[in-house]
């Protein structure tokens, strides 16, 4: 892993903290959001084996703290995370149109995903997460979700283009997570990367529209 560049020691107390708050921010879209947001669409899953397998594996805990803990350690670093890439985005110009490189529409999509990203979780973890909890006193249930999913189109869409953008975001920013932290340099590796970011891309799209598809059917006429 790579430690503060000889420059970045050596430059002022500013660019050091902007340097460690872009690493933290690094660290956090991996661990635990990224290893989270894996666990959570394999969980998605069980909407094939039906309602209690679904209610059981998305939405029970084994106890209230567990899950208040599982709020605060996978809702704090999304929050800081997001700050964070605001301010990158806010300062930050794509150069598209000079360089048509394929790194350069990577770099733009990363920030268009953010952008998607940003707006289907504030979306989806109000009307998923909150709202269930907080006004009608329980926790999502099964068949609302679902025939929400079947009976709403606009509902389907946000599901559909939301889990693509996290899955692009994601597999994209696990990959320049390896880059700027040294876990992949050489030429062969960097190669090897760009196969298994694909991988990882379409392994979380098919999990993510797999459970879309699955919650359809399940809100469809019995
Ligand atoms: C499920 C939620 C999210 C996950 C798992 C996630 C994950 C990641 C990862 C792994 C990276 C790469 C970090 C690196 O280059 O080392 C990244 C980059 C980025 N994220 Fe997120 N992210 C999420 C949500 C968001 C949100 C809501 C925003 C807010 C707008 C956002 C904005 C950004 C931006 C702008 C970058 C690019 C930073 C850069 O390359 O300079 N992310 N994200």
């Amino acid at each position: 892993m790579s430690t503060a560049s000889p420059s970045v020691a050596a430059a002022g107390p500013s660019a050091r903290s902007g340097f460690f708050r872009a690493r933290l921010a690094s660290a956090f879209g991996i661990l635990p959001l990224g290893v989270w947001t894996f666990f959570h669409l394999w969980h998605n899953l069980a909407a094939f084996t039906g309602a209690e397998a679904w209610q059981s594996a998305v939405t029970e805990y084994p106890h209230p703290i567990a899950q208040a803990l599982t709020g605060i350690v996978v809702l704090l670093p999304l929050v800081l995370h997001a700050i964070w890439g605001i301010g990158r985005m806010a300062t930050s110009r794509p150069n598209n149109v000079r360089y048509g490189f394929y790194a350069n529409l990577k770099y733009l999509l990363q920030r268009l995903s953010a952008i998607g990203v940003l707006l289907f979780l504030g979306a989806h973890i109000w009307r998923a997460l909150l709202r269930p909890r907080l006004v009608e006193g329980h926790a999502e249930v099964f068949a609302d979700i679902a025939q929400e999913i079947r009976l709403n189109m606009p509902t389907l869409a946000v599901y559909v283009l939301g889990s693509l953008g996290v899955a692009y975001h994601l597999a994209n920013g696990a990959q320049s997570f390896c880059m700027g932290w040294g876990v992949v340099s050489s030429q062969r590796g960097l190669r090897r990367l760009d196969g298994a970011t694909l991988v990882l891309f379409l392994l979380l799209l098919v999990m993510a529209w797999g459970a879309v598809y699955a919650l359809w059917v399940a809100g469809g006429p019995a």
